[in-house]
């Protein structure tokens, strides 16, 4: 049996890059028999840039409701908010006292923002330290992330190495498990696809939205009776990582052979999204209507990861004196 472990952090509504990039591969894992699956929404990370009560509530119900819409077993599986089980804050300090200050200053997290260190704060420092400590907390054996967070990862391990070869054994040592299929999802404007880009396609939103953020993907300007590059479009490139090998061909006969205008493409996909995820727009938007259901789910799942957290930052204790 494997333990499978991820967060998504509550920094905005999820989009289709988390979705296909970590959230529907880690609800694939989960459903192999043998495995376990602690997922969670990563709601104390997003206290390092999100300040808002009202906003943090909001992020912390989509994202929830996009695990479930997407499948996620919560019997089967442990599912919780980062935050009410507050032993990984402790677990984070211990290890904070054990990390060297070089290594929190290479992290990408830190130093893309380094230029301008009046917006830092103290937690966007050590947020690789409290993501090893999300991940140690629960010995977990795989962690299926996006490409951005495999230094995260290498750090994690680094930790419990040190520590495991200092006072003997006492954490697992965790994979990294990066899907190079999906390694990035281009947004409307081509860039990776990110909250903080403001190039989210939100698949969560009612069909005349979704068709309004669709209709917005950035394309050249070629006239519509031109044969049209599928490789440098991003409207192909989104249906390519949704649509089966035969819609595929077909857009790409229909791109080269001309008179085929973007609209045209886009309203294909927004098709294709609407069809795809059916099911989950459904239950999404019936879990945000009733998050008292929502609730009781994390509820159950919290009461389960802290019987596990209040052992294993037991067995950290002991080994170090306390
Ligand atoms: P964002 O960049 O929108 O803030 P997060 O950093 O919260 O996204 O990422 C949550 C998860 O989704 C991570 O595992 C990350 O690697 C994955 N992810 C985010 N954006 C993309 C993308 N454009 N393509 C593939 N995976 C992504
Ligand atoms: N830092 C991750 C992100 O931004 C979210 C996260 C927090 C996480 N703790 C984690 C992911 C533990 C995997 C395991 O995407």
């Amino acid at each position: 049996m494997a333990r499978i472990l991820t967060g998504i952090q509550s920094s905005g509504k999820p989009h289709l890059g988390n979705l296909l990039g970590a959230i529907l591969p880690a609800i694939a894992l989960s459903k192999e028999q043998h495995n376990d699956s602690f997922f969670f929404i990563a709601d104390l990370h997003s206290l390092t840039t999100i300040k808002d009560p009202e906003i943090r509530k909001e992020n912390i119900r989509s994202v929830a409701a996009a695990w479930i819409a997407c499948g996620f077993n919560t019997e089967k599986n442990t599912f919780y908010r980062q935050s009410k089980v507050p032993e990984v804050c402790e677990l984070a300090w211990i290890l904070n006292c054990f990390t060297p200050f070089p290594m929190l200053a290479n992290a990408h997290s830190f130093k893309d923002k380094s230029d301008k260190l009046s917006d830092v704060n103290a937690g966007l420092f050590v947020y690789p330290v409290l993501m090893a400590a999300d991940i140690l907390l629960y010995d977990a054996d795989i962690v299926p992330v996006g490409k951005d967070q495999k230094q995260h990862l290498e750090m994690t391990r680094d930790l419990g190495l040190t520590f495991n070869r200092k006072f003997g054994d006492t954490f697992v040592i965790p994979e990294p498990q990066i899907s190079d299929q999906m390694e990035i999802v281009p947004g409307i404007d081509g860039k990776k696809m990110s909250k903080s880009y403001g190039n989210i396609l939100d698949i969560f939103q009612s069909d005349k939205k979704l068709r309004k953020n669709i209709m917005s993907i950035q394309t050249d300007s070629l006239a519509l009776e031109d044969p049209k590059d599928p490789s440098t479009c991003n409207v192909f490139k989104l249906f390519e990582l949704l649509g089966s090998d035969e819609e595929v061909q077909a857009l790409r006969k229909a791109y080269l052979g001309g008179n085929y205008g973007y609209g045209h493409a886009k309203q294909e996909l927004f098709e294709l999204v609407v069809r795809k995820f059916t099911k989950e727009r459904s239950t999404y938007e019936e879990l945000i209507a009733h998050p008292e259901l929502l609730e009781k789910m994390l509820c159950a799942g919290e009461i389960k990861a802290s019987k596990i957290a209040r052992s294993v930052l037991a067995r950290v204790k002991h080994k170090i004196g306390f």
